[in-house]
Protein backbone atom coordinates (compact mmCIF):
# COMPACT_ATOMS: atom_id res chain seq x y z
CA UNK A 1 0.00 0.00 0.00
CA UNK A 2 1.10 3.11 -1.09
CA UNK A 3 -0.01 6.02 1.10
CA UNK A 4 0.18 9.93 0.51
CA UNK A 5 -0.18 12.79 2.74
CA UNK A 6 -1.03 15.86 1.52
CA UNK A 7 -0.22 19.16 4.09
CA UNK A 8 -0.72 22.79 4.14
CA UNK A 9 -1.34 25.12 6.78
CA UNK A 10 -5.08 24.88 7.56
CA UNK A 11 -5.79 21.47 6.26
CA UNK A 12 -9.51 23.25 4.74
CA UNK A 13 -8.25 24.51 1.34
CA UNK A 14 -5.35 22.94 -0.30
CA UNK A 15 -4.33 19.73 0.81
CA UNK A 16 -7.77 18.32 0.96
CA UNK A 17 -8.49 19.65 -2.44
CA UNK A 18 -5.16 17.82 -3.56
CA UNK A 19 -6.39 14.81 -1.87
CA UNK A 20 -9.77 14.77 -3.32
CA UNK A 21 -8.25 15.34 -6.89
CA UNK A 22 -5.78 12.52 -6.15
CA UNK A 23 -8.86 10.16 -4.78
CA UNK A 24 -10.26 11.14 -7.83
CA UNK A 25 -7.56 10.23 -10.55
CA UNK A 26 -6.52 7.43 -8.55
CA UNK A 27 -9.77 5.76 -8.63
CA UNK A 28 -9.91 6.56 -12.24
CA UNK A 29 -7.18 4.32 -13.00
CA UNK A 30 -8.81 1.66 -10.46
CA UNK A 31 -5.10 1.82 -7.81
CA UNK A 32 -7.69 2.59 -5.02
CA UNK A 33 -6.76 -0.46 -3.29
CA UNK A 34 -2.99 -0.18 -3.71
CA UNK A 35 -2.86 4.02 -3.22
CA UNK A 36 -4.68 6.08 -0.98
CA UNK A 37 -4.49 9.66 0.44
CA UNK A 38 -5.36 11.57 3.28
CA UNK A 39 -4.14 15.63 4.09
CA UNK A 40 -3.40 17.19 7.61
CA UNK A 41 -2.23 20.58 8.42
CA UNK A 42 0.43 22.11 10.28
CA UNK A 43 -1.50 24.40 12.36
CA UNK A 44 -4.50 23.34 15.04
CA UNK A 45 -6.93 26.19 13.37
CA UNK A 46 -9.60 24.22 11.75
CA UNK A 47 -9.32 20.45 13.11
CA UNK A 48 -12.43 18.89 13.10
CA UNK A 49 -13.58 21.26 10.15
CA UNK A 50 -14.86 20.64 6.79
CA UNK A 51 -13.11 21.54 3.92
CA UNK A 52 -13.71 25.53 3.23
CA UNK A 53 -17.01 25.80 1.21
CA UNK A 54 -15.25 27.64 -1.56
CA UNK A 55 -12.64 24.26 -1.75
CA UNK A 56 -15.97 22.11 -1.82
CA UNK A 57 -17.75 24.32 -3.81
CA UNK A 58 -14.69 24.70 -6.40
CA UNK A 59 -13.90 20.48 -6.26
CA UNK A 60 -17.87 19.74 -7.00
CA UNK A 61 -18.16 22.21 -9.91
CA UNK A 62 -14.69 20.04 -10.93
CA UNK A 63 -16.48 16.74 -10.70
CA UNK A 64 -14.59 16.10 -7.82
CA UNK A 65 -15.91 15.17 -4.24
CA UNK A 66 -13.74 15.56 -0.83
CA UNK A 67 -14.28 13.49 2.06
CA UNK A 68 -12.60 15.08 4.93
CA UNK A 69 -12.31 16.56 8.51
CA UNK A 70 -9.63 18.93 9.20
CA UNK A 71 -6.78 17.29 11.56
CA UNK A 72 -3.59 18.51 12.08
CA UNK A 73 0.11 16.49 11.11
CA UNK A 74 0.97 14.02 13.81
CA UNK A 75 4.66 12.91 14.71
CA UNK A 76 3.20 9.00 13.66
CA UNK A 77 2.53 10.21 9.75
CA UNK A 78 5.81 10.36 9.54
CA UNK A 79 5.94 6.27 10.12
CA UNK A 80 2.56 5.41 8.23
CA UNK A 81 2.68 7.79 5.25
CA UNK A 82 4.86 6.63 2.26
CA UNK A 83 4.74 10.11 0.67
CA UNK A 84 4.26 13.34 2.74
CA UNK A 85 4.04 16.35 0.58
CA UNK A 86 4.06 20.28 1.54
CA UNK A 87 2.05 22.45 -0.24
CA UNK A 88 4.38 25.42 -0.19
CA UNK A 89 8.09 25.94 1.56
CA UNK A 90 6.60 27.47 4.49
CA UNK A 91 4.74 24.34 5.16
CA UNK A 92 7.73 22.07 4.07
CA UNK A 93 10.35 23.93 6.78
CA UNK A 94 7.23 23.43 9.49
CA UNK A 95 7.20 19.64 8.72
CA UNK A 96 11.29 19.51 8.42
CA UNK A 97 11.25 20.79 12.19
CA UNK A 98 8.25 18.41 13.28
CA UNK A 99 9.81 15.29 11.62
CA UNK A 100 12.92 15.99 13.92
CA UNK A 101 10.68 15.41 17.35
CA UNK A 102 9.94 12.12 15.34
CA UNK A 103 10.90 8.44 15.37
CA UNK A 104 11.63 9.32 11.69
CA UNK A 105 14.36 12.03 11.53
CA UNK A 106 15.23 11.08 8.03
CA UNK A 107 11.83 10.86 6.19
CA UNK A 108 12.05 13.13 2.73
CA UNK A 109 9.42 15.37 2.53
CA UNK A 110 8.51 16.85 -0.99
CA UNK A 111 7.11 19.85 -1.92
CA UNK A 112 3.58 19.78 -4.10
CA UNK A 113 4.86 21.65 -7.52
CA UNK A 114 8.33 19.70 -7.68
CA UNK A 115 6.05 16.62 -9.73
CA UNK A 116 5.19 19.42 -11.88
CA UNK A 117 7.29 20.07 -14.94
CA UNK A 118 9.31 23.36 -15.12
CA UNK A 119 7.75 24.18 -11.34
CA UNK A 120 10.20 23.44 -9.52
CA UNK A 121 10.62 25.28 -5.63
CA UNK A 122 6.94 27.14 -6.45
CA UNK A 123 4.25 27.04 -4.16
CA UNK A 124 0.45 26.53 -4.55
CA UNK A 125 -0.36 29.32 -3.34
CA UNK A 126 -2.91 29.99 -0.38
CA UNK A 127 -6.20 31.04 -1.49
CA UNK A 128 -7.81 31.22 1.79
CA UNK A 129 -7.71 35.35 1.47
CA UNK A 130 -8.59 35.33 -2.15
CA UNK A 131 -11.76 34.94 -4.19
CA UNK A 132 -13.07 31.81 -6.51
CA UNK A 133 -10.67 32.68 -8.91
CA UNK A 134 -8.20 31.52 -6.48
CA UNK A 135 -9.14 28.50 -5.69
CA UNK A 136 -9.59 27.88 -9.36
CA UNK A 137 -6.30 28.19 -9.89
CA UNK A 138 -5.22 25.89 -6.70
CA UNK A 139 -7.29 23.61 -8.95
CA UNK A 140 -5.30 23.65 -12.06
CA UNK A 141 -2.01 23.89 -10.32
CA UNK A 142 -2.71 20.86 -8.34
CA UNK A 143 -4.22 18.89 -11.21
CA UNK A 144 -0.94 19.16 -13.00
CA UNK A 145 1.16 18.27 -10.20
CA UNK A 146 -0.90 14.95 -9.25
CA UNK A 147 -0.34 14.33 -12.61
CA UNK A 148 3.36 14.61 -11.76
CA UNK A 149 3.06 12.68 -8.80
CA UNK A 150 1.21 10.17 -10.63
CA UNK A 151 4.17 9.93 -13.08
CA UNK A 152 6.41 9.64 -10.39
CA UNK A 153 4.68 6.79 -8.72
CA UNK A 154 4.31 4.63 -11.79
CA UNK A 155 8.02 4.66 -11.79
CA UNK A 156 9.27 4.15 -8.34
CA UNK A 157 6.63 1.61 -8.10
CA UNK A 158 6.08 -0.48 -11.43
CA UNK A 159 4.47 -3.62 -9.83
CA UNK A 160 1.24 -1.51 -7.98
CA UNK A 161 0.38 0.14 -11.83
CA UNK A 162 0.64 -3.52 -13.44
CA UNK A 163 -2.96 -5.03 -13.96
P1 LIG B 1 -4.92 26.05 3.57
O1 LIG B 1 -5.49 27.56 3.64
O2 LIG B 1 -3.61 26.06 4.32
O3 LIG B 1 -4.75 25.84 2.11
O4 LIG B 1 -5.98 25.17 4.20
C1 LIG B 1 -5.63 28.23 4.85
C2 LIG B 1 -6.71 27.96 5.65
C3 LIG B 1 -6.88 28.65 6.86
C4 LIG B 1 -5.94 29.60 7.23
C5 LIG B 1 -4.85 29.86 6.43
C6 LIG B 1 -4.68 29.17 5.23
N1 LIG B 1 -6.12 30.32 8.43
O5 LIG B 1 -5.30 31.20 8.72
O6 LIG B 1 -7.08 30.03 9.17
Amino acid sequence: MIKVLFVCLGNICRSPMAEGIFNAKIKGLGLEKSIQSDSAGTSDYHIGELPDERTLRCAQKNGVGIQHRGRQVHLTDFRDFSYIIAMDSSNLRNLELLKLQSRFPNKEIYLMRNFAEGETGLAVPDPYYGGEEDFENVYRILDAALDGLISHLKVAHPQVFKA
